[in-house]
């Protein structure tokens, strides 16, 4: 049986989070092997068996900028066939009306819109600049909102910016606080290329704050370049965030950023969360039997050390 941390209590933090597990689209869009579809596939049963409550399957952005996602159709389709309708439930990147279309083609509930706090980024990632990104989500928001969906949208570079240097929270906010008006539901705060430290967490969630958002409105979204995604949750929890993205075994990057390496993993948060008795619902050891799976499928380790230190009790490690 495998070990957990002692769970001792703190007060002033949340009782329960929601973990928004992004591996299969975060993890994989930046590797540079081919990645089967049926692997694709198995890999989101597998977190949603493990007790994910959310998992962000895939993107319908150009096949060519991204082409580790073009199979992005056949994906859901397949997961379709096998889920049913449920899997119509699992968000999906979508950066323009083209990417909608898509969607709802398929039936889509929950899209993700991914705009840039800067102009460098916004070029490189978009094809647009800073303020043109808002005239291609406006429209994909608007339509996707009268069809009934659902929208999340992302704001990238919130901690720095590889060819900007450092990004004042002001044009964080305030570029956030315009893809959240669109009509999103949630704003996910990406720290893109890992650079945040925790102080600079709570001043950008009390910029937020002073903006007019709530807590409940606002996710964190992880890169560990630097090894402080955890410190950084761990902060955020302090200041009341309730939604963690995650990566399964820290998978991750983006290809438009090659600063950014995986995102936070998913074993690492679960664990401190369990160690502080806050709810999340997820089964650590299924989890990590996933992660050493899909590393086996990768051809390389994990880069979590929760799953390094737990991974080699269970029946997907090699012998
Ligand atoms: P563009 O080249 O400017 O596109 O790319 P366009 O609008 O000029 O259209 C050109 C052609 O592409 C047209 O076809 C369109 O139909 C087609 P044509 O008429 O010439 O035959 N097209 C599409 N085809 C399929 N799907 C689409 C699509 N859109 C246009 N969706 C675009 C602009 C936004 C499409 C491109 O820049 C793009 O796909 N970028 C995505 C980059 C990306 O996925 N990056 C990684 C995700 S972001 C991330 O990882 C950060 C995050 O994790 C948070 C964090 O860590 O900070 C979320
Ligand atoms: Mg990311």
């Amino acid at each position: 049986m495998n070990p957990l941390p002692s769970r001792v209590t703190r007060d002033g933090l949340p009782e329960r989070v929601t973990i928004y597990e992004v591996g299969p689209r975060d993890g994989l869009q930046n590797e540079s092997a081919t990645v089967p579809v049926e692997v694709k596939a198995e890999f989101v049963r597998r977190l949603l068996a493990a007790g994910l409550p959310v998992v962000e399957a895939t993107s319908f952005v150009h096949p060519r900028w991204v082409p580790q996602l073009a199979d992005a159709a056949e994906l859901m389709t397949s997961l379709v066939d096998e889920l049913g309708d449920t899997a119509r439930d699992l968000p999906v990147l979508v950066p323009n009306e083209r990417g909608l279309d898509r969607a709802l083609e398929l039936g889509m509930r929950h899209v993700a819109i991914f705009g840039s706090a800067t102009e460098t980024f916004a070029q490189r990632n978009l094809n647009r600049g800073l303020d043109e990104q808002f005239a291609m989500f406006e429209p994909t928001v608007r339509r996707a909102r009268d069809a009934g969906l659902d929208v999340r949208a992302y704001v990238s570079m919130c901690f720095g910016d590889p060819w900007e240097g450092e990004v004042p929270v002001a044009q964080v906010v305030d570029v956030g606080r315009l893809l959240f008006d669109l009509g999103a539901s949630q704003l996910s705060l990406g720290d893109t290329i890992g650079v945040g430290t925790a102080g600079h967490v709570r001043a950008l969630v009390d910029g937020f704050l002073a903006a007019g958002m709530r807590t409940d409105q606002l996710a964190m979204h992880f890169h560990d370049t630097y090894g402080q995604a955890l410190a950084n949750a761990y902060a955020a929890l302090e200041c009341g965030i309730t939604t963690f993205d995650a990566s399964a075994g820290g998978l991750g990057g983006c290809p438009y950023a090659h600063s950014a390496t995986g995102n936070l993993a998913t074993e690492d948060l679960v664990w401190m969360l369990t160690g502080l008795g806050i709810e999340h619902g997820v089964d650590l050891d299924a989890l990590v039997a996933t992660s050493v799976w899909v590393a086996g499928e990768l051809g390389r380790p994990s880069p979590s050390a929760v799953v390094r230190a737990l991974g080699s009790g269970t029946a997907e490690s090699p012998a």
